[in-house]
């Protein structure tokens, strides 16, 4: 039996990702929480005949969050603000911080074995803080918290289609670091299978990975940012673990990790300067992140300039993560 929660389940991301969750064969109940809309999104969800049972919550009486998580194997987290045009993600940490601090408090208390997917921007300071405050309950298993950078993923292979032709399944592209502008490293020298992407075209190509997200900021002109895409992408990454705790072996995700804490990861940390959460390709297994491991020494000189720019930047995001909750 697997019960999942969807936190913020009534938002842009939430309501498309928690479809998918509910239709999906791999779950069998579905657990709705958020501060506005939960009764009539879980109505709407628990008419669909699929296997997941659905529950819906508020925090109403105070037991609300309680109750959506107790039992829970996996919580995926979009719940906070979006973006609006000429903001950047980091600008969404004054609200969206206090939020995920608050999420993860539940689940230490009600699920604390419970795998954690981390949507809520800014991730490169988020999945810090929900790793933080883990520690702080001594529940924290860094096989089993996990930021979502897989809309990147998805991102560069539609991108990169579009460039050299082929379909976007056709091709898988590394994208390490974390989940904001130039933080964000796609390893085009490594996609599978090999292609070779015109020299005249390539800073154009890295720049759009890396800032697809204003694309859809700017063109909702204020209404928010990816939805639809980030709940596919979601739930991809959702489904990939699901199948991995099934017993499906050589499931290679990119994720946003504690590095320290994943097998292989000491390699990529060294790598990075030191850097404790990064993302990189990640397999899955019975447990959660079995084994990290790291594209970066294939990383030609073009992509070693990528990545110095990222690891600066992921730096400082990590460190105004980490010290919202050691410093409180
Ligand atoms: P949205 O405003 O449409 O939905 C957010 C939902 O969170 C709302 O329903 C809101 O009521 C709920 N919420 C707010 N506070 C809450 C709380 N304390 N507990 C439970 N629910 C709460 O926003 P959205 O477009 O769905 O985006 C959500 C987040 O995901 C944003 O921070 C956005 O930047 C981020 N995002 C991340 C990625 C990624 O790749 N990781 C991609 C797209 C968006
Ligand atoms: C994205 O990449 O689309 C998300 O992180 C949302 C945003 O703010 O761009």
């Amino acid at each position: 039996m697997v019960k999942a929660a969807v936190l913020g389940a009534s938002g842009g991301i939430g309501q498309p990702l928690s479809l998918l969750l509910a239709i999906s064969p791999l779950v069998d109940q579905l657990s709705l929480y958020d501060v506005v809309n939960t009764p009539g999104v879980g109505a709407d969800l628990s008419h669909i005949n699929s296997k997941a049972t659905v529950t819906a919550y508020l925090p109403e009486d105070g037991k609300g969050l309680e109750k959506a998580l107790t039992g829970c194997d996996i919580v995926v987290i979009p719940a906070g603000i979006p973006r609006k045009p000429g903001m950047t993600r980091d600008d969404l940490f004054k609200i969206n911080a206090g939020i995920v601090r608050d999420l993860v408090t539940g689940v230490a208390k009600f699920c604390p074995k419970a795998f954690v997917l981390v949507i809520s921007n800014p991730v490169n300071s988020t999945v810090p803080i929900a790793a933080e405050v883990l520690k702080s309950h001594n529940v924290f298993d860094a096989t089993r918290l996990f930021g979502v950078t897989s809309l990147d993923v998805v991102r560069a292979s539609t991108f990169v289609s579009e460039v050299v032709g082929g379909s976007p399944t056709d091709y898988k592209v590394p994208v390490v670091g974390g989940h904001s502008g130039e933080t964000i490293v796609p390893l085009l020298s490594q996609i599978t299978p090999s292609v070779e992407i015109p020299s005249d075209k390539l800073d154009a190509l890295v720049n759009r990975i890396q800032f697809g997200g204003d694309e859809v900021v700017k063109a909702k002109d204020g209404t928010g940012s990816a939805t639809l895409s980030m709940a596919y992408a979601g739930f991809k990454f959702a489904e990939s673990l699901l199948r991995a705790l099934g017993g499906e072996t050589g499931i290679v995700e990119p994720t946003y990790v504690y590095l320290p804490g994943v097998k292989g990861g000491e390699e990529v940390q060294k790598a990075v300067g030191g850097l404790e959460f990064f993302a990189v390709p990640v397999e899955l297994g019975p447990t959660g992140a079995v084994q990290a491991t790291n594209p970066l020494p294939q990383a030609n000189e073009y992509e070693q300039g990528l990545l110095e720019a990222a690891k600066k930047g992921l730096s400082v995001n990590i460190v105004k993560g980490v010290e919202f909750i050691s410093k409180l």
